[in-house]
């Protein structure tokens, strides 16, 4: 229950939840929740749109667990941007089969949340502040454990950016070090922040 919210608005949220809950492992539910409550916290911190931003970040992984077929079959159905390219990294499938899901079978039309959840995987060049708050709490959130993710969490505090270009420059290297294709999208991703990041660290030391 969000004060900032209406209780349509919370009612709806609800609703969801008791939805996704069915789809998807216990795990991942709990997942759910805590990119939902870290989206929340950074929604606060940065001016964000909170109702947006944790809709959108408690439905991001709504398609995670769907069969992979399936998820492929949902994007290529319905008019989605998805490039060849996506196609070829298997990881963003479950990102643009969810973009799909929320439309098709929970009525969501708003353009920022369709693209936070389109988004959260890969990230994309030049992100709203909806899409940069759930891509961020999704890598942050309380359920992860990597080593570094306490710091990562206060770096989110005061740039969302620096936690953007952090995370996807280890993607691509993680993609290349293993073989894998790296789609354009991961790549214009990875030189929309790299540039930014360069500009900014500049324009501090000047
Ligand atoms: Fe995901
Ligand atoms: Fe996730």
């Amino acid at each position: 229950m969000y004060l900032e919210l209406t209780d349509v608005e919370n009612e709806k949220l609800s609703s969801y939840r008791e939805s996704i809950k069915k789809l998807m492992s216990a795990k991942r539910y709990q997942h759910s929740l805590a990119v939902e409550e870290q989206a929340y916290k950074l929604a606060q911190i940065h001016g964000g749109d909170v109702a947006r931003s944790v809709t959108a970040a408690l439905l991001h992984d709504v398609a995670r667990d769907m069969e992979p077929e399936k998820q492929l079959a949902l994007i290529e159905k319905h008019k989605i941007s998805f490039a060849e390219s996506e196609k070829k990294e298997r990881a963003l499938w479950h990102a643009g089969a969810g973009a799909v899901y929320v439309q098709e079978c929970l009525g969501i039309g708003d353009e920022e949340i369709i693209g936070a959840i389109l988004h959260h995987t890969s990230g994309c060049a030049n992100m709203n502040l909806t899409e940069k708050i759930v891509f961020v709490a999704d890598k942050v959130s309380k359920d992860r454990n990597f080593e570094a993710v306490a710091k990562e969490r206060k770096k989110a505090e005061s740039s969302l950016e620096d936690v953007i270009f952090k995370y996807v420059k280890n993607m691509v290297s993680s993609l290349v070090a293993r073989n894998r294709h790296v789609s354009q999208k991961t790549l214009e991703t990875y030189n929309h922040y790299r540039e930014k990041i360069t500009k900014q660290k500049i324009s501090i030391a000047s």
